[in-house]
């Protein structure tokens, strides 16, 4: 496909079919994941990939907003060790968006799972949650889940009202961008 058909067709879909994701295609997304840039080339990620449906649902209950991993047949849970960098948010959210648009491309759908910053109930964070149901050490931050899976909704594509040229200024903030 060419990229900005899929930059117009990704959507955000949160109910899949039951079909699994091939492993060879959840190999590719971790390739596309890998090919991210990242600051001074220092890679401070690590991935975890899940296909358990237990843990799938459990990681549907982290969060309000999460729900959809409940019929996603793959979850891929984005995590960055901060003592590696400090721009861990920056370098794993690129990698997250890789891991989207490569799923697009290559047939699959995904939404993204906000964890980072965000709470699971009044007491414990979604971090926590998540840390505590997959093991994960202490220096790595949870930034977001991917939910993967062949799409059991459609979405219109984006149209041209995403195009926000009012939000772009030329060389100076505030002065207009002119569209010819
Ligand atoms: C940083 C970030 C956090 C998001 N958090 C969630 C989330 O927790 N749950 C969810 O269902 N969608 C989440 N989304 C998906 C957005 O809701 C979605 O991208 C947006 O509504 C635009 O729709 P589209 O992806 O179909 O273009 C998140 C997206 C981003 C970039």
């Amino acid at each position: 496909m060419e990229f900005f058909e899929v930059l117009r067709k990704r959507r955000s879909v949160r109910r899949f079919q039951e079909r699994p994701v091939p492993r060879k295609l959840v190999e590719k997304l971790l390739e596309a994941a890998f090919l991210s840039p990242s600051s001074f080339n220092r890679r401070p990620w690590h991935f975890i990939v899940v296909d358990d449906r237990e843990k799938l649902l459990a990681l549907s209950k982290a969060k309000l907003g999460a729900s959809g991993l409940a019929t996603a047949p793959l979850a891929i849970v984005v995590t960055a060790d901060e003592s590696r960098s400090d721009v861990w948010v920056e370098d794993s959210s690129i990698a997250a968006e890789h891991i989207q648009l490569a799923a697009f491309d290559l047939g699959l759908s995904s939404f993204w799972v906000q964890i980072r910053n965000r709470m699971h109930d009044d007491k414990k964070t979604a971090e926590e949650y998540v840390r505590e149901l997959l093991g994960i050490p202490e220096n790595y931050r949870v930034v977001c889940i991917i939910g993967v899976g062949y799409p059991a909704e459609k979405k219109p594509p984006h149209g041209d009202e995403v195009f926000e040229w009012d939000k772009v200024s030329y060389n100076r903030f505030g002065e207009a961008w002119k569209k010819p």
